[in-house]
């Protein structure tokens, strides 16, 4: 009997040995997988503060996107940025100039998230870290293309996005 109950607990003992062997090899596993997909996907952490873009409403009709751009936007200083939402999608827009503004897609050119960060005067995807001048440009990948722009006018506090 203890001869038995010894074999027994030796038993219990390796398996839970290798059961324990096994949970940290597939661990360590599962982090190398986790790590190399991540490389493949070329992600690239975000760093710093990135404030989140408020959202502003804008109004489409015949191509067009129009908003008000008052002291109460978050459009209203030069050097701001939001993601103007209307019918039918949305855009990101930068206060560039006493008159000046841009508007861009709001999808990333990356995997395609909608860009909803700000900071240092860049919109920023937090999905991967990409960064986007306020001109569309890619300053920080693993982005590589440009985002689409879209022409606009500035008059009498509206602010009109040509689609
Ligand atoms: S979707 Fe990957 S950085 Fe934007």
């Amino acid at each position: 009997m203890e001869t038995i109950e010894h074999v027994g607990k030796k038993t219990q003992s390796r398996r839970q040995f290798f059961a324990k062997v096994y949970q940290v090899g597939s661990l360590v596993t599962a982090g190398a997988i986790l790590s190399q997909l991540l490389e493949a996907c070329g992600q690239n952490p975000l760093t710093g503060d990135v404030m989140s873009l408020q959202t502003v409403q804008g109004t489409a009709a015949n191509g067009m996107v129009t908003l008000t751009v008052d002291t109460n936007s978050p459009l209203s200083s030069v050097g701001s940025g939001a993601v103007v939402q209307f019918n039918g999608g949305s855009l990101l827009v930068a206060h560039t100039g006493q008159t000046a503004f841009t508007a861009l897609s709001s999808v990333c050119t990356h995997q395609s998230c909608l860009i909803t960060g700000f900071a240092d005067q860049q919109f920023v995807c937090t999905c991967h870290g990409s960064k986007f001048s306020t001109g569309g440009q890619v300053t920080q990948g693993p982005a590589r293309t440009a985002l689409t722009s879209f022409a606009t006018q500035f008059s009498n506090n509206v602010l009109t996005i040509t689609l």
